[in-house]
């Protein structure tokens, strides 16, 4: 049976990964600050509600609801427009507790009927978290349950500026079946660049591509 892909609404994107992300897998955007985190999961959320028809839940650990609306606003995605149509819904979390947030997250996909969510970030569950075998457990048994549940997760995760690996602790990549690095160079023309480090079940680009960050949004680009 041929798998099923959910679009992106990266532009760009969904060409170098066979069409777009496994359905039902988790995929983990990881960056240093400011890398485009936040801009990616909004973007494939409200993409997903507006072209897609896809209910989405949009879980913030980082920021306030308010700041997320008005980072969309700057592309011209209108989430509130979405969230009256019961389209979206965005949730802010205390970070300490990644039990109590799956049972809240299963009544809201369930009253949703939503099919992608975002976590931005898990990056602050994994300081709460110390013993590292704990988190990735925890974290793999968290995305399973939102597997379940029939949505397509994306998560992030912040990458120390002097660390060389995915993730805070290099665990988090593991409980994800994809993994896209966003990348900044300030010495180079193109300043950012998506790199997919592993994707699961598809034959994606191997390539280092440069994005740009356009009124629209984010644009992978094919140079
Ligand atoms: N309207 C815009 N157009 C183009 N680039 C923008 C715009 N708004 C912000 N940026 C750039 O995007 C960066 C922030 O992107 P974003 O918030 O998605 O990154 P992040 O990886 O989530 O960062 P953080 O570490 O704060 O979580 C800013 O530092 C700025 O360089
Ligand atoms: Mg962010």
């Amino acid at each position: 049976m041929a798998i099923e892909r959910v679009p992106t609404g990266i532009n760009g994107l969904d060409e170098l990964i066979e069409g777009g992300f496994v359905k039902n897998s988790a995929v983990l955007v990881t960056g240093k600050t400011g890398s485009g985190k936040t801009t990616f999961i909004t973007q494939f959320l409200y993409t997903g509600a507006k072209l897609y028809q896809d209910p989405g839940i949009l879980v913030t650990t980082e920021e306030t609801s308010r700041s997320i609306r008005n980072h969309g606003a700057r592309y011209g995605w209108n989430m509130e427009e979405m969230e009256n149509k019961g389209m979206l819904k965005v949730i802010e979390v205390e970070p300490f507790s990644i039990d109590t947030l799956v049972t809240m997250l299963e009544k809201e996909i369930q009253s949703l009927h939503a099919r992608r969510i975002v976590i931005d970030s898990v990056s602050m569950f994994e300081m709460y978290i110390d013993k590292q075998l704990e988190m990735r457990k925890l974290l793999f048994k968290t995305l399973r349950r939102l597997k379940d549940l029939g949505t397509t997760v994306v998560i992030t995760a912040e990458i120390p500026e002097d660390s060389q690996s995915l993730s805070r602790y290099g665990v988090i990549e593991f409980a994800a079946d994809a993994v896209i690095l966003l990348q900044y160079m300030s010495l180079t023309k193109y300043k950012r660049s998506l790199m997919v480090r592993k994707m699961r079940d598809t034959n994606h680009s191997q390539d280092i591509h440069p994005f740009e960050m356009m009124q629209n949004g984010i644009n992978v680009l094919s140079v």
